[in-house]
């Protein structure tokens, strides 16, 4: 029977600009293409997880304009569960305004209806939450709301992932409830950022995945520390490789696999979601990420 996967998070339209060059300040500049892609780092987590084989399921709230309905329609197509998904009368679809250059990204995102993923929506579906081998979270919802979904799964004994991204402070006391972080290194210097959180950190290194692009996942399990490597591979477009490597950490993670063996799986789909233009437009299957793994791959 396939891992349970569970997310909690945003649900955006990514409004995606390319352009040769970054504008400057106050600059018109003249663009090569425009595209609207399904995103949000909440769905392209729970799409990312199904694509790898996980039975997901994604609580979020979309709006009733022109993007809510088909980001719906999206996460049905790409077989994850959407029944909890809710659409918020009056109140704008979240988007995520980006724009690609220099093989790199800028993004600003507006939560529009993600905003209302509250914590007494997030207990409606505590079942759900119960029912699940991995709950997988974000920072696209509000924190509130975040605290509750940790406070209901430690209830039931259920572990979180949780990829602090966009980053913000939280407090020890939500970072002690757990079980599995994967800051960056940037997002890492802010989630520890007074004294008492730096000695958690020191305390519970096995709870960290530090993910550094393509170098790796630095990480420690049975108290030992390791770099697990990435793998290299042709940019195309890094936007939604962090989902896509917290999506295959989740799952490898709920199948039961080590901690190693799960930051491998999600460095391979990861690695291969890049060499694809968009978010979830790019995510690999099973299928793919074994043969990398299994060095099938070019
Ligand atoms: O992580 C990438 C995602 O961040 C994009 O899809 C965009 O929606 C933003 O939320
Ligand atoms: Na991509």
């Amino acid at each position: 029977m396939a891992a349970k996967v569970t997310v909690i998070g945003s649900i955006n339209m990514d409004l995606v600009a390319q352009a040769e060059r970054f504008p400057n300040k106050g600059e018109t500049l003249l663009g090569q293409d425009f595209q609207t892609i399904p995103g949000g780092k909440g769905a392209n987590q729970a799409v990312a997880a199904a694509k790898l084989g996980a039975d997901v399921t994604m609580i979020g709230c979309v709006g009733d304009d022109p993007f809510g309905q088909p980001l719906i329609n999206n996460l049905k197509e790409q077989g994850v569960n959407h029944c909890q998904v809710e659409t918020i009368e009056g109140v704008p679809t979240g988007i995520a305004h980006i724009t690609v250059a220099d093989h790199d990204n800028t993004i600003i995102v507006v939560p529009g209806a993600n905003n209302h993923v509250t914590p007494e929506m997030v207990r409606q579906y505590e079942e759900d939450i119960k029912a699940s081998d991995i709950v997988l979270l974000q920072f696209e919802i509000p924190l509130e709301s975040v605290k509750e979904v940790v406070n209901l799964a430690n209830q039931h004994g259920v572990k979180v992932v949780m990829n602090p991204a966009p980053i913000r402070s939280i407090n020890l006391n939500l970072l002690e409830k757990v079980d599995f972080l994967t800051p960056n290194e940037h997002e890492l210097k802010i989630l520890i950022d007074d004294e008492e959180k730096d000695t958690f950190y020191k305390d519970n290194r096995d709870r960290f995945f530090v993910t550094y692009g393509s170098e790796g996942v630095h990480m420690v399990e049975d108290g030992e520390a390791s770099i697990v490597p990435g793998y290299k591979v042709d940019v195309v477009d890094t936007t939604g490789a962090g989902d896509t490597f917290n999506g295959g950490f989740a799952v490898a993670i709920a199948e039961g696999q080590s901690y190693a063996e799960a930051a491998r799986f999600g460095n391979a789909a990861g690695a291969l979601s890049v060499s694809q233009f968009g978010a979830q437009t790019g995510m690999p299957n099973r299928e793919d990420v074994m043969k990398l793994l299994n060095g099938e791959l070019g």
